[in-house]
This record gives C-alpha cells, sequence and structure tokens, in this order.
C-alpha cells in the first residue's frame, strides 16, 4: 500500500480530502494522534496519541452514492475479522458502522464522499476508521460508552498489523462488491438484525424491528403499525 504515517493531524480524513484529485485509488494516511478527529453526524472522534488507530484511505468507486453504504459495510466486516483474528475476539457491527465489544464502542468509520457535479456517481470517497486500540482513559461524557479493544483482551497487537488485516480484509470485499460476498458476515455479525430498535430521522423517532438487512446494507425496519420500509441514513439504537 502507498502509506503516509503522520506524526499529528486535525483530521486523517479532512487532510486525505485535500489530497484526493491528487492520489490514486488506495492511497492510505494514518497518524498518531489528531487534533480535532471527527465523528459521524458533527461529533469528535477522541484521538489521544498513540492509543487508537487514526487513518483514512482513498477510493475512487464506479458505484452511485446511492450504495456508497456497501462500502461502509465491507469495512465494518473487515474491522470485525481483523479484532477477531488479532483478539479472538467476537466484536458486533451496530449499524452502520459501529464495532462494539459488549456494551462499549471501540470503534467507527466515517465515509465522506465527492459528487461529480449534478450526478450521483462519485469523485471519490474516502473511508476513514477510527479504532481504540490500547489501553486508554476516557473523559466522563465517554467513559460509559467507549472503551478501547484492550479492555476486553491481554494481547498487545500493534496498529501496524491491525491495519494491515483492516486494509487487505476491506480489498477482499470491495474487489468483488456486485456479488455482496460482505453480505454474510455483516448479516451475522450485526447487532440490530432481528432487533428492536428505536430509528432517529431529523424530527422523529419511532420504534420498529428489523427484518433484513439487503444487499444495498439497508435496514429492512418493519413499524408498529405494520408497515414495512427501508432504511439507508439516520440512527438507530437498540
Ligand atoms: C464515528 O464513530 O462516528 C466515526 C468515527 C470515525 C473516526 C475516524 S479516525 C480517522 C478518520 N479521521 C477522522 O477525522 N475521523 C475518522
Amino acid at each position: 500500500y502507498d502509506i503516509e504515517i503522520m506524526e499529528s493531524v486535525s483530521s486523517t480524513n479532512d487532510y486525505l480530502k485535500t489530497l484526493a484529485f491528487d492520489k490514486q485509488e488506495g492511497y492510505v494516511c494514518v497518524a498518531d494522534y489528531q487534533e480535532k478527529g471527527k465523528g459521524r453526524n458533527g461529533r469528535s472522534f477522541y484521538s489521544p496519541k498513540q492509543k487508537g488507530i487514526y487513518m483514512s484511505f482513498l477510493l475512487k468507486p464506479t458505484l452511485s452514492v446511492y450504495e456508497s453504504l456497501k462500502i461502509t459495510a465491507c469495512v465494518s466486516v473487515a474491522l470485525w475479522e481483523a479484532i477477531k483474528k488479532n483478539y479472538q475476539i467476537d466484536s458486533k457491527i451496530k449499524w452502520v458502522n459501529d464495532i462494539f465489544i459488549e456494551e462499549k464502542k471501540i470503534g467507527g468509520i466515517l465515509c465522506e464522499a465527492s459528487l461529480e457535479m449534478n450526478t450521483a456517481s462519485m469523485d471519490y470517497m474516502v473511508v476513514g476508521i477510527g479504532v481504540n486500540v490500547h489501553k486508554q482513559i476516557f473523559a466522563k461524557d465517554l467513559a460509559s460508552v467507549a472503551g478501547s479493544i484492550e479492555e476486553f483482551s491481554d494481547k498487545i497487537i500493534s496498529r501496524n498489523q491491525i491495519i494491515k488485516d483492516i486494509l487487505n480484509g476491506f480489498y477482499k470485499y470491495y474487489n468483488e462488491i456486485d456479488k455482496n460476498t460482505f453480505l454474510p458476515a455483516y448479516k451475522e455479525h450485526s447487532s440490530v438484525l432481528h432487533k428492536d430498535i428505536m430509528v432517529y430521522e431529523r424530527n422523529n423517532s419511532y420504534p420498529a424491528k428489523v427484518l433484513d438487512i439487503d444487499t444495498n446494507a439497508s435496514l429492512i425496519i418493519e413499524k408498529e403499525d405494520g408497515s414495512t420500509s427501508t432504511i439507508n441514513s439516520g440512527e438507530v439504537s437498540i
């Protein structure tokens, strides 16, 4: 892989976006520390020095933006498998792209796409992955929800090893994304499939049951009135 390693950066996603037109698909940047790590929906991603994996890589997908959830799903499965291989831990994938061990979130994925003018095709996509690897102390507001892998294992694995496994795993699925080979594992490790959840949309929230996850990695849900719908954005909770 073509990898750039940095001691510190504002956000690897933001940094890679500035290079997106100059670099080829597959370019990776990894930082030891992020001053302003970003999470989804305007949240921040706590990125203390040398404690976690803070990486982004560049894709130039031929998919339409409506299929971009599939990419996130491929990353989730690759991350799940990297954790299993190195720590023998079964984590859970919380739709769409959070990784949990027991009740703690130990990683998340933030994909940012840039669209060609007036089209649904992507110029590029920056895939950002954050994983809390080594033991660390979380601030009060995070402590009940966030954790690191080493809280659940005595093994000390290098971040480089995990990065390598994530990338290798990801490309295995991405190279055959048309065949949806990521889907069986994505469903098997999902924490929401067949569960009762809450769906949060911009202005409302409602309870629903997850019936299935389709080949686009969208959730097929049944609402309380018995109607079904497909959701591909927003937040859910269990
Ligand atoms: C989330 O949990 O909502 C997504 C977290 C994504 C964090 C990663 S760390 C590397 C990359 N750069 C960022 O600023 N964010 C992503």
